[in-house]
């Protein structure tokens, strides 16, 4: 399995951004986080940040025909991206969306996501374990689609 997961804007400050909101640890320390999952699970990974979103758009469109799925954290495009959940809609691979805090149970304008409709799941208000839970769905959807197609 190859799995692309792509942070958005601002998750680069992580450790420093709003600590009582995203936690003290730092972006490195979810790259390990994440490496460390899926070196467990047999999944090769790539982990891409930006803080633009044509380069998250451009991310995506590369992810056709070399990633069987796509876990990302759109940060603040979450609320503003059309293009964003387009692009998700265009390659159509196996999406979760993820959010560190619960988008939920904070300003009116977060409890909007554009990107949900193109996610198999949205996991918020778990941090760094939201990550963890929605690598491990992804790699039960497609082990389940694989023996499915047999
Ligand atoms: C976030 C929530 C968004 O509302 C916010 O803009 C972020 C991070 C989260 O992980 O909790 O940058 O996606």
């Amino acid at each position: 399995m190859k799995l692309l997961i792509i942070n958005g804007p601002n998750l680069n400050m992580l450790g420093i951004r709003e600590p009582s909101i995203y936690g003290k640890q730092d972006y490195a320390a979810l790259i390990a986080y994440l490496e460390s999952i899926c070196a467990a699970q047999h999944i090769q990974l790539k982990c891409f940040q930006s803080n633009h979103e044509g380069a998250i758009v451009d991310e995506i469109q590369s992810a056709l025909n070399t990633y069987d799925a796509i876990l990302i954290n759109p940060a603040a495009y979450t609320h503003t991206s059309v293009a964003i959940l387009d692009a998700l809609k265009a390659v159509a691979l196996p999406t979760v969306e993820v959010h560190l805090s619960d988008i939920n149970t904070r300003e009116s304008f977060r409890q909007h996501s554009f990107i949900s409709a193109a996610a198999l799941k949205t996991i918020a208000g778990k941090g760094f374990e939201g990550y963890k839970e929605g690598i491990l769905f992804l790699k039960d959807y497609l082990e389940r689609k694989n023996m499915e197609e047999k």
